[in-house]
């Protein structure tokens, strides 16, 4: 009798419990039925979406690939699935960028907490994995610095920074094939580190003393370790991982450690830099002096040693990439496009003439090279996922990736 009581009472739980996730389940699929008319790729499955196809390429890092070619086929906007959350991918540049800046800036999209944390335990909480108010502080620090005029300042630094490269091709014997990605991501990697923390072009110069110098090809694997970490997070691998005596965490730990390690030391000057402007700073160089760390570290003492830390490892990550691979698609598009390649050329060439060099007036005339690079970011740009939340407290969650 015991045994029957025990069995009807344990089905009667059982039962209770598959109903209320499935009202769960059904109330968020009818919650996002409106997104069901977007386009979305095919073999959607009834209760992981499009889960397994999204981890099979985070593991065989074709992510972004599979974001590009699902954007060839369904066109600028569409939806994919995990279970029944939907992610809205966005593969025009306009589109994407009103989206962060308007749609961030008046509440109407915020980021998901999967995206959020994934970003922040990156190694502490940065721009990319803020909403509200925390974002906006952020963002209203590091706007000024990125407006034309203030970059027009720094046009000597990526002058030189593209001479270097011009005297490393001119190194290559001719006989041999330039590989020109990692020329653009050293050269990318020269000028932001030049750009936000005062890191001397020249690659023998330490200046302000005794600084590490940067070194191109391990900071590019730590970056890439961290960025390939963030994906996994931000797919469903467990934050705590990281610490397990495992070679996944080995490796985070190591290239966090190295990113750290060449960014302290600038972070702890510029700080000083901050705290003692009375102080006379004439042996530290100019470069440093009006990096964008200092600025910002002088202009906001909410940043802190901690914050400026990741902050800085974030903007390596998200200017990388982002714009050495554009350089590469720009180049091969031009390879295939003779006509416009001699073009450009022409245009270049008698502008470098008239100005002697770049400035911000000889980039005012480079009109058909932004149209150039605008056509080529069109073409190229992988995507930009997002998730929609209709409903309270929001109307929408971002969760954007840079490249
Ligand atoms: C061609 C080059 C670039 C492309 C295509 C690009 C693309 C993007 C995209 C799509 C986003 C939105 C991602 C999201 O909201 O989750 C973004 C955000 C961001 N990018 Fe870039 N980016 C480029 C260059 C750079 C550079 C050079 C830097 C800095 C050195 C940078 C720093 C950032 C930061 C900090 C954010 C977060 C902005 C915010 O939350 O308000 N990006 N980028």
């Amino acid at each position: 009798m015991s045994l029957i009581l025990i069995v009807l009472v344990g089905s009667g739980i059982a039962i209770s419990t598959i109903g209320v996730f499935a009202f769960k389940w059904w109330s968020e699929r009818h919650r996002y039925r409106c997104l069901e008319n977007l386009p979305s790729p095919q073999g959607r499955h009834w209760f992981f979406g499009h889960g397994r196809q999204i981890l099979a390429s985070v593991k065989e890092k074709k992510y972004f690939k599979l974001l590009f070619d699902w954007a060839k086929e369904l066109g600028p906007i569409y939806v994919y699935w995990i279970s029944n959350t939907p992610i809205i991918i966005l593969s025009d540049p306009k589109l994407m960028e009103n989206t962060l800046i308007d749609g961030v800036k008046q509440g109407a999209w915020v980021r998901t907490p999967s995206g959020q944390k994934a970003w922040n335990d990156a190694v502490g909480p940065i721009l990319l994995g803020q909403n509200g108010t925390e974002w906006q502080w952020r963002r209203k620090a590091w706007n000024p610095e990125f407006t034309s005029s203030a970059l027009s300042n720094h046009l000597d630094l990526v002058k030189q920074s593209c001479l270097q490269v011009i005297e490393t091709i001119k190194q290559i014997p001719q006989t041999k094939t330039v590989k020109a990605d990692p020329l653009f991501v050293e050269l990318t990697m020269r000028v932001i580190s030049g750009l936000l923390f005062g890191v001397p072009v020249d690659k023998n110069d330490s200046s302000p003393t005794n600084l590490p110098l940067l070194e191109i090809d391990r900071t590019y694997e730590a970056m890439s370790v961290i960025t390939y970490r963030y994906l996994r997070i931000a797919t469903g691998e467990k934050m705590w991982l990281k610490y397990l005596p495992i070679r996944a965490s080995q490796e985070y730990w190591q290239a966090r450690r190295y990113l750290e390690q060449f960014l302290a030391p600038r972070i702890d000057l510029a700080l000083q830099i901050r705290d003692n402007s009375d102080r006379d700073w004439s042996e530290v160089s100019s470069l440093f002096k009006e990096s964008m760390l200092v600025r910002i570290a002088t202009k906001n003492t909410k940043y802190n040693r901690a914050s400026l830390i990741s902050e800085s490892i974030q903007l390596l990550i998200a200017g990388t990439d982002t714009t050495a691979h554009s350089l590469s698609f720009a180049l091969a598009e031009l390879s295939l496009n003779r006509h416009i390649y001699e073009k450009a050329q022409n245009i270049v060439d008698r502008t470098w003439e008239k100005y002697n060099g770049i400035n911000a007036d000889s980039l005012r005339e480079l009109n058909y090279i932004s149209a150039i690079f605008k056509g080529v970011q069109s073409k190229t740009v992988a995507g930009m996922p997002m998730c929609l939340h209709i409903g309270i407290p929001t109307p929408a969650i971002l969760d954007g990736i840079v490249w």
